[in-house]
C-alpha cells in the first residue's frame, strides 16, 4: 500500500487535498482546494489524473461547488454545476459515470445543503468501492500467471498505481498482487512521453514498494520483447468500447502490436467503470487533444513559482510544431484478456460479462 503521506486524493470535510503529480517525485505538495473551479482546473492540468482518480475528484470539485451555494436550489444551477465538471477531461469515461450518478442521486431534492451532503457521502462511498474493486482485481489478475513460476517479468505503460485511483491500482495493483503473493516481479515502466506518468510516478511507486523497476523509453518495448524473457503486457484503460477497443495513453497501442508481433500476452486492467457499451468500437472514442508545448518542451515540470525544473524547459526548437493527443485506441484483436473485479476475459465476453454486473 503507498504510504499514506502519498495517498492522492484526501477529503477533508470543508476542503479537497491533491497531491500534486505534475511536480511527482521531484517535490511532494498537497493542493489545498476549495471551490469547484480550482478543482476542474486541477483535474484540467493533471494535478490529479488516472481515470478512477478524476472521477472521484470530480465528485469533490461537485461537493466543494454545493458547499459554496445556500438555500433552493434550481435545475439550471446543478446542470451547469455538473457539466462543467463533466468537460474537464473528455476521454476516461469513469467521470460521465460518475457525473451521471450525482444528477441521479439528487433528482428530488431542493436545496444546496442536502446536495452537498449527498455528494460527499458518493465521493467517499466511490473511494471504498474502487479500492475494494482493485483489491480483487488485483487478485484476478494473479490467476492468470503460472502458479509454478517464481518470477515474472511484465511491461507497463503510463502510471495506474495507487497515485491514478482510490489505492492499491489496476495495472499496478496486479503486479502488487503477485508481489503479496509471494512472486518475484521485475517491471519494466514506459516512460510514457510527454506527460512521463511511467519515469515519473510509475517508479516511484515502485521504488516505494520495494519492487524492482527499470524505466525504459516507449521504443525500446520490441527490443525488450527480444532481448529478455518477458511474461506480460499490463496496462489500464480510460474508456472500452463494446467491441473491445480500448482508449488508453498514448502509446498503448504501439506497445499492444509489439507485443502481438512477439506472443507476449497483452492484458488490460479495467473496473467495470472502464466499460462503455453504447460505443460499438474504439472509433466513437473522443480523444483529448492537449497542448503541444507538452511535447514541444517539459512545460509542466514548474515549481510553484512558475520557474521550469528543468532549465527553460525546452527539449525542441523555438517555434517547432508538435502533436499532442493523449490517448490512443489498441484494437480488440491485440488484448488477449481484460482483468477485473468480476473476472478474466477476452474481448469477445464483453457483453455478456457486463450483464451480471
Ligand atoms: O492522462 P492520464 O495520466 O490521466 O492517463 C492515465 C491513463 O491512461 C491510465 O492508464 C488510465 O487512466 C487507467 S488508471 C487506473
Amino acid at each position: 500500500m503507498t504510504h499514506p503521506e502519498f495517498l492522492p486524493i484526501q477529503w477533508k470535510s470543508t476542503y479537497l487535498e491533491l497531491l500534486d503529480q505534475r511536480i511527482l517525485p521531484g517535490k511532494k505538495e498537497f493542493l489545498k482546494l476549495s471551490t469547484a473551479e480550482d478543482t476542474i482546473v486541477a483535474i484540467r492540468e493533471m494535478a490529479v489524473r488516472g481515470a478512477p482518480a478524476i472521477a472521484i475528484t470530480g465528485v469533490f470539485a461537485l461537493t466543494l461547488g454545493a458547499k459554496s451555494k445556500s438555500g433552493g436550489v434550481t435545475e439550471k444551477e446543478t446542470l451547469q454545476l455538473l457539466s462543467s465538471v463533466l468537460e474537464s477531461r473528455p476521454t476516461a469515461v469513469n467521470l460521465s459515470y460518475a457525473i451521471r450518478e450525482a444528477k441521479h442521486r439528487i433528482q428530488e431534492v431542493k436545496d444546496w445543503e442536502t446536495i452537498a451532503k449527498i455528494w460527499e457521502s458518493y465521493g467517499l462511498e466511490m473511494m471504498k468501492d474502487d479500492l475494494a474493486a482493485n483489491k480483487a482485481l488485483g487478485e484476478n489478475g494473479v490467476s492468470l500467471f503460472p502458479e509454478n513460476q517464481s518470477e515474472f517479468h511484465i511491461i507497463t505503460h503510463c502510471n495506474t498505481g495507487a497515485l491514478a485511483t482510490a489505492g492499491h491500482g489496476t495495472a499496478l495493483g496486479v503486479i502488487r498482487s503477485l508481489r503479496d503473493a509471494g512472486k518475484k516481479v521485475v517491471v519494466y515502466a514506459d516512460e510514457t512521453r510527454p506527460f512521463l506518468q511511467g519515469s515519473r510516478l510509475t517508479a516511484f511507486e515502485m521504488m516505494e514498494e520495494g519492487i524492482e523497476c527499470y524505466i525504459i523509453t516507449d521504443g525500446m518495448s520490441g527490443w525488450l520483447m527480444n532481448h529478455k524473457n518477458i511474461d506480460a503486457v499490463l496496462v489500464g484503460c480510460d474508456r472500452v468500447a463494446a467491441n473491445g477497443d480500448t482508449a488508453n495513453k498514448i502509446g498503448t497501442y504501439n506497445l499492444g502490436i509489439v507485443a502481438k508481433e512477439h506472443g507476449v500476452p497483452f492484458y488490460v486492467c479495467a473496473t467495470k467503470d472502464s466499460f462503455d457499451l453504447n460505443l460499438k468500437s474504439g472509433e466513437e472514442i473522443p480523444i483529448e487533444m492537449r497542448k503541444e508545448s507538452e511535447v514541444t518542451q517539459f512545460d509542466f515540470l514548474k515549481d510553484a513559482d512558475g520557474k521550469y525544473l528543468f532549465p527553460e524547459g525546452k527539449t525542441s526548437p523555438l517555434g517547432a510544431r508538435a502533436l499532442n493527443p493523449s490517448f490512443d485506441i489498441t484494437k480488440a484483436h491485440l488484448i488477449k484478456n481484460f482483468i477485473t473485479e468480476f473476472g478474466c476475459f477476452p474481448p469477445s465476453e464483453i457483453s455478456d460479462r457486463l450483464k451480471s454486473v
